[in-house]
């Protein structure tokens, strides 16, 4: 019993790759920090393309941090924003938004 779900473990382990895991984590991120806002959720994201969304994420995410630090209605990301976590965060949120950009071709999985 032991031993076949350590297997198990391991071949799930083995079977997603890193970066599903980081867009796993970005995906987690978003719905975390940013759906409370943006309540579109995926329509949000395919707003924009690959390279609208490189270039907001870019520098770890400072363009995004200081488009909403300048507005007054996005007052309660602010705390966020300017943390440490925003810009640990930012890189998994990067390869999240462009997963799913408009151009990118991908869905999520509703789950
Ligand atoms: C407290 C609410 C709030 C939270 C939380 C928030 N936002 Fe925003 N966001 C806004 C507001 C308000 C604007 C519009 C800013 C403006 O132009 O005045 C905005 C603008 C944006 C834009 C630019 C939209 C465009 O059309 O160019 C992007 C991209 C964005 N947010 C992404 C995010 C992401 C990603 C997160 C999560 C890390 C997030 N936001 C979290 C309120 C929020």
């Amino acid at each position: 019993m032991n031993k076949i779900f350590l297997l198990f473990i391991a071949f799930f382990i083995l079977s997603i790759s890193s970066l599903d895991a980081a867009v796993y984590k970005g995906q987690k991120i978003f719905v975390k920090k940013c759906v409370k806002c943006h309540d579109e959720g995926q329509a949000f994201i395919a707003k924009k393309k690959i390279r609208q969304w490189n270039k907001i994420m870019k520098q770890k995410g400072k363009p995004l941090a200081d488009l909403h630090l300048r507005s007054s209605k996005a007052e309660n990301s602010w705390n966020y924003f300017e943390s440490k976590k925003y810009y640990r965060d930012s890189k998994h949120l990067k390869q999240f938004l462009v997963e799913y950009a408009k151009d990118s071709g991908n869905v999520p999985a509703c789950n």
